[in-house]
């Protein structure tokens, strides 16, 4: 394409440069060649225009390095291979982006002639401390985002600009940091250093001495033993999560007034690492995660203003009675995966929490539902414990209740007070799975919209233990030992809003004949049937799915007219009969009776998709 015309715009280019070069700025819109070519409509506008208009030229930028594309004020080189800082860099760029290259080294003299940078991105390239250095970045006057994440540094620069706003030092091997490094910044808001390697050893004594408008500090994974001392009163995160953290220090909160969120999860903290003012004075503290530590005990002087407390995976054994009570904004409190046993909850324990709605406590060992629960609570999951017994009142206090949780407990029928659930008017989600109960428990609450008692040892549902239900959707028992006659006839029929009966793996001999017209959804599979009758879904003309798989269906005991009139059924899963034969006779005979059935679904399923 070399043309007068390509010349023309070469001069024009020279032109643009020294413009720029007397103006500080780089000319406006500037465009690579390539882009240039790819636009024929710029070849049919009239050469006159661009000389009079100069400014809006597209025209190859002379400062702008080869790879990179530049904008007013800003060079993006990210991610095209660069080995080096790149040099002939515009004087006028505020932003530079360097990330995702191979750079090892920036020089003095790199960043001398960048006087009006702003922001450097050097993330994800080679740089080691050696490849730095000490006053380097300390000639960038304007300096406010630093971004050297995922770098090879091992120790901080001695010296950073004060102009400094954000600092990014993630994912390298730090092991040290100077006074100077994050000192003396006076409009200095986040720093980031987690994933290194630091030490207690390797931070200087007033990390931020001077720089007392930080609001963000992240020092996450790192070989932390103490929480540093002397951090800016304007604080409000702190992540110290997956450190060596053993001991808080008296009083290093103390100044932390605006501190709201303090994440240090996955540390040693045990309750002799602390005392009973540790987290007293965070007057604005709402979150606040101890989770997977080595506590044994609540810890006691939380702040008031909490809202959402992680204790869980530590061993904590017991509540005391005014660890927690103070905390009357508290709304979720999680203390699941400990050792609490019902008797080392203190009957006051969760006095005054009137905003308390959500409350882990599975997997830990009680014995019983704990006595005075938060009274406002709607989640409760009581989950993995060894509670054997619910008496009369147990729940009594729990009006809000939605969502009760007790799977997997060890609950048996006649320890299962039959008035217990009584004052759960609003309860919507009831799980009892995993327990060893032998027939429906009665008294169940109306409210209930999902019930789940699968894995249990019922062999009977007692005469009006769904009566009145109309609001249950969704009903999970499979894993029992259900037999029709044990299940008091028109059980499901009442049910007006079931829209999934799960049934499966119980001892049915049949499809219930009972079953409500909302029906979706039907699993039946590993039962005892061996019959469908023309007449098994007459009842149920909403039905999306039926699974009949691993039963002692044969081909000619399943009528296709059962499912002709099922005009939204999606799914037929008859499947392989369970009902095996060793006789080889019998055996042929069953190939080919599945290849029936298989047809059979294929029917199905063409029938449903015209
Ligand atoms: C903190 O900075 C002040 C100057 O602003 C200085 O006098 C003091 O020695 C510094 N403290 C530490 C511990 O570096
Ligand atoms: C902490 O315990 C000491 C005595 O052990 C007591 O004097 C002090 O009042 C307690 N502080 C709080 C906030 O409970
Ligand atoms: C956990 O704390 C107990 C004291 O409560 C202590 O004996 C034990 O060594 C601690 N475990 C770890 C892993 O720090
Ligand atoms: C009860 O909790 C377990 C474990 O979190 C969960 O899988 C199950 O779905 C919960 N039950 C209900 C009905 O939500
Ligand atoms: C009922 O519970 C069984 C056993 O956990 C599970 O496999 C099945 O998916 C559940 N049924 C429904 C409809 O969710």
């Amino acid at each position: 394409m070399a043309s007068p015309r390509r010349s023309l715009f070469q001069g024009l280019s020279v032109l643009l440069l020294a413009w720029a070069l007397v103006h500080c700025q780089p000319p406006l819109e500037p465009q690579n060649e390539e882009e240039k070519e790819e636009e024929p409509m710029e070849e049919t506008e009239p050469e006159i225009e661009t000389f009079t208009v100069p400014a809006v030229v597209k025209s190859e930028p002379v400062v702008c390095p080869g790879e990179c594309t530049c904008t007013e004020g800003a060079v993006d080189c990210a991610g095209v291979d660069l080995m080096e800082f790149p040099s002939e860099l515009p004087e006028s760029t505020r932003i530079l982006s360097l990330q995702n290259n191979q750079i090892e080294v920036v020089t003095i003299e790199d960043l001398t002639r960048l006087q009006q940078l702003e922001t450097l991105n050097l993330q994800n390239n080679c740089l080691t401390t050696q490849g730095l250095e000490d006053e380097g970045f300390t000639v960038l006057e304007q300096l406010s985002y630093l971004y050297l994440a995922n770098n090879k540094l091992t120790t901080a620069p001695k010296h950073l600009p004060p102009s400094l706003v954000s600092a990014d030092f993630a994912a390298n091997l730090l092991a040290k940091i100077y006074p100077y490094t994050f000192g003396q910044k006076p409009g200095l808001k986040s720093v980031y250093l987690h994933d290194n390697k630091l030490t207690d050893a390797g931070l200087p004594e007033n990390m931020f001495n001077g720089s007392d408008s930080l609001e963000v500090l992240i020092m996450s994974s790192n070989f932390l033993r103490y929480v540093p001392r002397s951090l800016p009163s304007s604080i409000y995160r702190l992540h110290l999560k997956s450190n060596k953290l053993e001991k808080i220090p008296s009083g290093v909160f103390d100044s932390l007034t605006q501190l709201r969120e303090l994440y240090l999860q996955n540390n040693l903290l045990s309750n002799e690492g602390m005392d009973n003012e540790t987290f007293s004075q965070l007057t604005s503290l709402e979150y606040l995660d101890l989770s997977n530590n080595n506590l044994s005990v609540v810890p006691q002087g939380l702040p008031r203003s909490l809202i959402l407390l992680h204790l869980e995976r530590n061993s904590i054994h017991s509540i005391p009675g005014d660890a927690l009570t103070a905390c009357r904004n508290l709304e979720y409190l999680l203390l699941h995966n400990n050792q609490l046993h019902s008797r080392s909850i203190h009957h006051a324990a969760f006095q005054g929490l009137k905003k308390l709605h959500t409350l882990h406590m599975y997997n830990n060992q009680l014995e019983r539902v704990p006595r005075a629960l938060p009274r406002r609570a709607k989640t409760l999951m009581l989950l993995h414990n060894t509670i054997n017994v619910i008496e009369r009142n147990d729940l009594v206090f729990l009006y809000s209740l939605t969502e009760l949780n007790l799977s997997y407990n060890r609950l048996t029928s006649p320890k299962l007070h039959r008035e217990a659930f009584r004052k759960l008017r609003l309860l919507v989600t009831l799980d009892l799975s995993g327990n060893a109960l032998h027939f429906l428990p009665l008294g169940l609450p109306r409210s209930l919209q999902v019930l789940r008692v699968k894995d249990n040892q019922l062999n009977s549902i007692p005469e009006g233990a769904l009566q009145g239900m109309t609001k249950l959707r969704d009903i999970n028992l499979s894993h029992n030992q259900l037999r029709l006659n044990s299940i008091y006839q028109g059980a499901w029929m009442e049910l007006s809003a079931l829209t999934t009966l799960d049934l499966s793996s119980n001892q049915l001999s049949h499809v219930p004949s009972d079953l409500p017209e909302s029906l979706e959804y039907l699993y039946l599979q590993s039962n005892h049937i061996s019959t469908v009758p023309a007449t098994a879904f007459e009842g149920t003309p909403n039905i999306k799915g039926i699974f009949l798989r691993f039963n002692h269906l044969l081909a000619h005991s399943v009528k296709e007219s059962s499912f002709k009139h099922l005009t939204n059924l999606q799914v037929l899963d008859i499947g392989h009969s369970s009902h095996s034969n060793p006789s080889g006779a019998s055996f042929r005979q069953e190939e080919e009776e599945e290849e029936e059935m298989e047809m059979m679904e294929e029917e199905v399923r063409e029938g449903f998709a015209s």
